[in-house]
């Protein structure tokens, strides 16, 4: 074909493509406002106003079809909206949970609010809080030393606890320092244990502690419930405790102020640690291993027992840091009453003056179980 003709026809070609791009371009459609359909639309076809945020989905079909923005608003609050979902469990019809305010968070959906109340208060004013009780306790220690003169070690001796109360009192310990250490893995393992041991590690070792917390859970409830029902009896206001309680015992100075069996700190332990936080502890970690049939396995209530569980469990371990110090390094012979269940008379005069004195004058029996005590001690009555 002549090389002229070729050329010619290709411009024609290269023309007709021009033409059709500008025609494109510059032909602009008519106003959509004015609802004129464009140029090549077909008869009778209506530009769809503008989507408006309060479409239902069907009108949004129409609107502007997929984008499904009122879908997804009906999932955020699907306990406002009709919606079908096929997933299995009972909150299958929550996708996303509604809107609430959790202390401290947003107002925002329930699982991004506990999300916030967890991360931003929990985890780190509850370490915090926890840090500060070590340090403060070291920082005792360091000024103030062991308390007391007595070692408990001397030749006559007073039962202080029955076998049946200390072995109440050790399974309840040792239930609580397992749940104590696994509970700080679990909320702050992640800053101190995950940079050293890795993330394999670290998973395993965090699923691992999670599930010994779940069982041993359980048994703690019941041997706080026991400890609570042993040493209730000696844990009412008596006459004294006010005075001790002014003076912190001695404490931060001064000579120690006499009290009964239990001085009055040890009865606030045991108002407020065994029993308000023991039972919120308690209470919510049965709701979290889902024993408690009345209450649902719902996320809401999952999160609201969480952050009781946390916050209560935070405050404890805070409490009982103190009754740990006090009941092995912080007093002279503390641990041994415990241990051994028996003291001395000067110990026992040193720390719990009045319980000496109604024991001497035959108020309270010296002995009040039939286990012998330990070898090399006697009771009062038998050295007298
Ligand atoms: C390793 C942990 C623990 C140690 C070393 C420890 C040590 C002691 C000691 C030495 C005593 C005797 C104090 C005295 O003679 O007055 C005592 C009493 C007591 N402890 Fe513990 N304890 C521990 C954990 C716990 C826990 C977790 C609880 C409860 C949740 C608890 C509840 C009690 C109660 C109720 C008493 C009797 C005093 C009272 O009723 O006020 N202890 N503990």
């Amino acid at each position: 074909m002549q090389g002229s003709l070729r050329r010619s026809i290709f411009a024609l070609a290269m023309a007709f493509a021009v033409a059709g791009a500008l025609g494109q371009t510059t032909t602009a459609p008519d106003d959509p406002a004015g609802g004129k359909p464009a140029a090549g639309a077909p008869p009778g076809f209506v530009v769809p106003a503008d989507p408006k945020p309060g479409d239902t989905e069907a009108e949004r079909t129409k609107s502007q079809p997929g984008n499904n923005a009122p879908i997804w608003r009906a999932t955020r609050d699907s306990g406002n909206h009709p919606g079908v979902t096929t997933l299995p469990n009972n909150e299958g019809a929550t996708l996303i949970q509604r809107f609430v305010q959790y202390p401290g968070s947003a107002y925002t959906t329930a699982g991004e609010a506990w999300r916030q109340t967890r991360n931003q208060w929990i985890v780190p004013y509850g370490g915090s809080l926890l840090l500060i009780v070590v340090v403060a306790i070291a920082l005792y220690y360091v000024g103030r030393g062991s308390l007391g003169r007595s070692t408990n070690a001397g030749a006559s001796a007073i039962e202080r606890f029955t076998a049946l109360e200390r072995a109440a009192h050790w399974v309840n310990a040792a239930a609580f320092v397992v749940l104590a250490l696994s509970g700080i893995v679990i909320a702050w393992g992640k800053f101190f244990l995950l940079p050293v041991l890795g993330a394999s590690l670290f998973g395993w070792l965090t699923i691992a502690l999670k599930t010994v917390h779940n069982f041993i859970g359980p048994l703690f409830v019941v041997s706080l419930v026991i400890v609570f029902i042993t040493f209730i009896k000696d844990n009412f206001p008596q006459a004294g405790d006010g005075a001790w309680l002014k003076k912190a015992g001695g404490m931060f100075g001064g000579p120690e102020v006499p009290s009964h069996r239990f001085n009055a700190g040890e009865k606030v332990v045991f108002w407020l640690g065994v029993f308000v936080l023991g039972a919120l502890v308690a209470v919510s970690g049965l709701v979290l291993d889902q024993l408690i049939p009345a209450v649902a396995n719902v996320r809401g209530n999952m999160q609201i027992a969480h952050m009781v569980h946390a916050t209560a469990a935070v405050l404890m371990m805070c409490l009982f840091l103190g009754h740990i110090y006090l009941g092995t390094i912080g007093m002279k012979g503390a641990y041994r009453a415990m241990r051994a269940g028996y003291v001395d008379e000067d110990w026992a005069h040193e720390h719990h003056a009045l319980w000496a004195e109604d024991i001497r004058a035959g108020k309270i029996p010296a002995k009040r179980s039939s286990s012998p005590p330990p070898a090399g001690l006697h009771t009062a009555k038998e050295g007298a």
